[in-house]
């Protein structure tokens, strides 16, 4: 029987070692750790994340620094050292179990001289303690008799990408434990760790102290008969200056309060810990394998990325396990991932929501800098909400050239994204407090901005918003981009909505928010006035919306006719000739339609549908498309391409259908493959008045079963048969 609940490889194959570290990274919403091994192998990330902790690079601004290596674990077997890259790996296989985190490998190695090995390795980093994590090493001589050595500790050499950013604090060395004090170059936040090393064996063990400047080690060494196991167990303690202000008193009594408890108590409380959050997020489908595991495993994802106890971060589009986008945070977060949190683990959603409200200063800067009022969010994040999209980057073809990146001038939508995001929170939870003390000043200053960036145009009569980028990549400089206009405009009438509601339920409080922001009575006035003519570009005869002035105008090439590609579109075409014609690189209209239905005529959505589909890249453009695809086509009853879209998302990291997906996870389709799957085939639709479900699951599927969480209650949905009417 197929194991639902475990990612499994089942030989070593060095050509897939970046795509398999970020598969099976392991983590808890505090820190995330690639998936090397804990022996070094040529190429390897040995990559270990902690949100919230940035420091400065040039071209990017600010990226997550990758923490002192805690895997790090030499071995030495007779004298030998174990390494992949020598000697004959007899048997190979590694399986994460979904259910808990763990990361296991099993295998059998030979040496060069001819010696073999049975070895297991396994680690978590635990849920239940998010500031440690454990580490164990099972080896057992088959054929020889030997000694068994072991170094390991905490190297702080370690780099990102060649750049470093620590610098040296302290260290030292005690008994069985080692320590090390950091701080990161221009952040100045400071990291803490400690480990203690543990060896079973049935001979004496040895253990010496190594302070080696920068990589405190403990070398552990005993002898061994065949057949007889030696096994090693490190546990490891973390903390930073963003959680206490003494990270390394912390590290080291966490140490403390760590010992006596073996690998087997701790792994106990976490596994407890991983049982209550699949009661809660859990999707069961049955009559699809692929399916079931998939969903599974971008939920662990998901999960072990979210932030549990601080609400000062965000989630970075490749989460916490991969280089790609420097850990910044995007739209992913809010239209992507976020819903999936909202629903099922409010208390994540509202964390990460209140990071953009700690980050208001930061977009009422970036709004004042572009000489507009409000706040406008940064099109990508990092430490404090500042924009930190590089404007300059090597152009991967040719390094000497560098290539503008306009997103973080002009891809303003993000800014309705996070007050839809925010809307969305408050519609499911009735977060009272949230919507009160921070929900409503995110959605106001950031209406104040839209009202501020509107241009009249006084020939046409409207509001207009020129020279933007919407959710399609490939085409930059547009004017009034449908998408960017009418979630402004759904976004200038929520803001009025929302004043009216407050000024209804909590006047005290209301008053005291529209002094502290300067709303004024005609501030709501202009809104509403702007709103009620923003520039809505809807053929009248063909419901036809036009993504941006001038699409049509635009190239009308066939995405067939490029057949056969492995590359996207603005690839083949280069960055101008992209822009030049039709095909764009992720939902944009189809966007518009999913987020806001009630936007558009319901007669008009399918010849919409209809038409972007034939020109969206699906295939190469953004991750972000497939899972809205797919969600667009349930709705619209074309359940092939709903079909085929879902899969495609649910590939996206199992596959490496896009060939990065070394660089991290791509943490906005794993949550749009959870839309997909409740939003989508399971028909969920949420108002003000409630929800709705009409499921329409693919064809051979037997059964959909989640759970979310309305207005603190958890509503389960259980749903059967061919096209799962009825639950
Ligand atoms: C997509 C954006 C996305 C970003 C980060 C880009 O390729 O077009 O929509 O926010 O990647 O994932």
């Amino acid at each position: 029987m197929v194991d639902l609940w475990t990612i499994s490889e089942a030989s070593f194959e060095p050509r897939r070692l970046r795509h398999n570290e970020t598969v099976f990274t392991v983590g808890n919403g505090y820190l995330g750790t690639r998936g090397a091994f804990e022996e070094a192998y040529p190429g390897d990330q040995r990559t270990t994340f902690v949100h919230g902790v940035f420091d400065n690079l040039p071209i990017f601004f600010s990226e997550l620094v990758n923490f002192p290596d805690w895997l790090e674990l030499e071995i030495i077997l007779a004298g030998e050292h174990f390494d992949l890259a020598e000697g004959k790996l007899l048997s190979f296989e590694r399986h994460l179990d979904l259910r808990n985190g763990l990361l296991t490998r099993t295998l059998r190695w030979r040496s060069p001289a001819g010696r073999t090995t049975r070895m297991e390795f396994r680690r978590f980093a635990s849920l239940a303690d998010v500031h440690a994590a454990c580490l164990q090493a099972t080896l057992t001589p088959e054929d020889y008799s030997g000694k068994i050595e072991f170094r390991s500790g905490l190297d702080g050499g370690t780099d990102n990408l060649s750049f470093k950013h620590w610098d040296w604090l302290g260290q030292g060395t005690e008994d069985q434990t080692c320590w090390l004090h950091l701080r990161t170059h221009s952040s100045q936040i400071e990291a803490a760790m400690a480990v203690r090393l543990q060896v079973e064996s049935g001979a004496a063990v040895a253990t010496e102290n190594w302070d080696v400047h920068a990589h405190p080690t403990l070398a552990c060494s005993t002898d061994a008969e065949p057949g007889q196991t030696v096994r090693l167990e490190k546990i490891v303690s973390i903390f930073t200056g963003r959680d206490t202000q003494d990270p390394l008193s912390a590290a080291r009594k966490k140490l403390a309060s760590l010992t006596g408890r073996n690998w087997d108590a701790l792994w106990r409380e976490h596994a407890k810990a991983w049982k209550e959050e699949w009661r809660r997020c859990d999707v069961v489908i049955e009559g699809d394998d692929e399916a079931q595991l998939a969903i599974r495993f971008n939920i662990y994802h998901l999960l072990i990325a979210g932030p549990r106890y601080d609400e000062h971060v965000n989630i970075g589009a490749k989460t916490l396990s991969g280089y790609g986008y420097r850990g910044h945070a995007f739209w992913d977060t809010e239209i992507f991932m976020l819903p999936f949190f909202t629903f099922t683990r409010p208390e994540i959603a509202r964390n990460l929501l209140s990071y953009r409200y700690h980050n208001l200063p930061g977009a009422r800067e970036k709004a004042a800098e572009n000489g507009f009022k409000g706040a406008q969010y940064p099109w990508e994040s990092a430490g404090d909400g500042r924009e930190v999209t590089p404007t300059w980057v090597p152009n991967p073809n040719d390094r000497t050239r560098m290539i503008r990146i306009w997103t973080g001038d002009i891809e303003i939508h993000i800014s309705a994204d996070i007050a839809f995001a925010a809307w969305q929170y408050w519609t499911a939870s009735h977060d009272e407090e949230f919507l009160v003390e921070r929900g409503a000043e995110i959605i106001l200053e950031t209406a104040r901005f839209w009202a501020s960036r509107a241009e009249w145009n006084q020939k046409r009569g409207d509001y207009e918003f020129k020279d933007v980028i919407g959710p399609d990549e490939y085409h930059d400089h547009v004017d009034n981009n449908a998408y960017t206009n009418l979630m402004a405009r759904w976004h200038l009438r929520l803001a009025r909505s929302i004043v009216d509601w407050l000024k209804e339920h909590h006047p005290a409080k209301a008053a005291r928010l529209f002094e502290k922001i300067d709303l004024k009575e005609d501030n709501l006035e202009r809104w509403q006035q702007i709103a009620d003519h923003i520039y809505r570009p809807v053929n009248p005869k063909t419901g036809l919306i036009e993504q941006f002035e001038g699409y049509f105008k635009r190239k009308d090439v066939s995405l067939e006719s490029l057949e056969p590609r492995n590359e996207s579109a603005q690839s083949l075409f280069g960055i101008d000739g992209a822009n030049e014609v039709q095909i764009i690189k992720q939902p944009d209209v189809a966007m518009l339609m999913y987020l806001l239905p009630g936007e558009l005529e319901p007669a008009y959505a399918k010849v919409n549908y209809d038409y972007y589909t034939e020109r969206t890249d699906l295939t190469f453009g953004s991750s972000l498309g497939p899972s809205i695809q797919a969600i667009m086509a349930t709705r619209l009853g074309t359940p092939g391409q709903a079909y085929e879209n879902f899969i495609r998302a649910a590939r996206a990291d199992l596959e490496d259908v896009r060939g990065n997906a070394g660089d991290g996870i791509h943490g906005a389709s794993a949550g749009g493959l959870w839309q997909a799957v409740v939003f989508g085939f399971g028909g969920l639709q949420i108002s003000d008045e409630g929800w709705t479900l009409t499921p329409k699951l693919p064809a051979h599927w037997k059964r959909l079963a989640f759970k979310f969480v309305w207005r603190g209650e958890e509503v389960k949905v259980d749903l059967k048969g061919e096209d799962g009417a009825g639950h």
